[in-house]
């Protein structure tokens, strides 16, 4: 029996950092097992907010060295560029005229954007460029075009994955049958938000990020920068109000998370001591993988091989699909 196919695209517009690893790279790495997986990364997407070619380019390898060196197997799943994948844009055309703008006009980003000109008193339509319009239509493309049974994404894609529902459906409806394959959004509601250096959830948006594979000594300087209460070393102190603990425990073992619970407890430890273990559990995770990735981006043709190959399989399939649609829609 065939496997179902599990996909989903990455944005190259951030250093990955450990909310990522925890919330995203592990569990989509998890589903390879069990799903066809195709993870591509969304660079077309990108380019609505970057406009500096150096940028995308050094962000698509950081990207791509990311999960590999995190463990994704591209013999497990394609991945690829979605810009080297056109028959993605065959489709968002098509798909644009199924697409009504009331629809767009109630996506989370643009309407963000335009409450945000209001209140400033701006043009409503300041910086708002048509690919951030049409924004949801080209990931629906992204989607359908590869027939995806399950799509995993955080909480903030799930209109994303609602909209792209209703657009297959509408065609689907205007041709009697089943030309596209309705996706099920995967949505990570269990997975912990992982917290920042200040306790609120990690984000690039808000600059308190661990990024995942920090040389040693600078990720030893930044953990030193996790904000803690001012309590003295005598003190007691409780481990399920802290951020160094809430860190510690998505890398140490239950017996190391026990020991530094005790030493809480008891007093007499400081903070330095709590953020050296903190530093000394991620250390031991990241450094194989961080060796890895020093080395996948030393490497960069590799990454080009890799990606053009998952590239070249990804568009032998989509033009199979696409030949299949446009026939449909009575397109030669
Ligand atoms: P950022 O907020 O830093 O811009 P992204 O939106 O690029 O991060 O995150 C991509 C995915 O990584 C999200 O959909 C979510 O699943 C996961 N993610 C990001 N930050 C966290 C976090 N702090 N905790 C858990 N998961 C996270
Ligand atoms: N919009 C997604 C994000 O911002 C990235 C993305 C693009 C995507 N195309 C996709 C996710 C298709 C899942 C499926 O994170």
């Amino acid at each position: 029996m065939k496997n179902k196919i599990a996909l989903t695209g990455i944005k190259p517009t951030g250093t990955p950092h450990i909310g990522n690893y925890f919330g995203a790279i592990k569990p989509a790495i998890e589903l390879t097992k069990e799903f066809d997986a195709r993870y591509f990364i969304a660079d077309y997407h990108a380019l609505n907010s970057i406009k500096d070619p150096q940028q995308i380019n050094e962000m698509t390898y950081e990207v791509a060295a990311t999960w590999l060196a995190c463990g994704l197997d591209p013999n497990k799943a394609l991945v690829y560029r979605q810009s080297q994948v056109p028959q993605t844009f065959d489709l968002s055309t098509i798909l644009l005229a199924f697409t009504s703008k009331g629809l767009m006009n109630r996506a989370h980003a643009y309407k963000a954007m335009v409450q945000n000109n209001s209140e400033l008193k701006r043009d409503l339509d300041d910086g708002v460029n048509m690919g951030l319009f049409t924004y949801p239509v080209l990931m629906a493309a992204d989607i359908l075009l590869f027939d995806s049974d399950v799509v995993p994404v955080g909480k903030d894609q799930a209109q994303h994955l609602e909209m792209t529902i209703d657009i297959a459906q509408s065609v689907n409806h205007i041709y009697k049958s089943n030309v596209l394959t309705i996706p099920k959004p995967l949505i990570r509601e269990s997975t912990q938000t992982v917290i920042g250096l200040d306790g609120r959830k990690m984000s690039k948006s808000y600059n308190n990020t661990i990024p995942l594979f920090l040389p040693t000594k600078k990720l030893r300087r930044l953990i030193m920068k996790v904000v803690t209460n001012s309590q003295t070393i005598e003190e007691v102190k409780d481990p399920d109000k802290c951020n160094v603990f809430a860190l510690y425990k998505l890398f140490a073992t239950e017996v190391q998370q026990n020991e530094l619970r005790e030493m809480y407890l008891k007093g007499g430890m400081g903070w330095g001591h709590a953020k050296q273990e903190l530093f000394e559990v991620m250390e031991e995770m990241v450094s194989p993988m961080r060796e890895n990735y020093n080395e996948l981006m030393d490497n960069k043709d590799f990454i080009d091989k890799l990606l053009d190959e998952g590239s070249e399989k990804a568009r032998e399939i989509a033009s199979e699909k696409i030949k299949f649609v446009k026939n449909i829609l009575g397109f030669k």
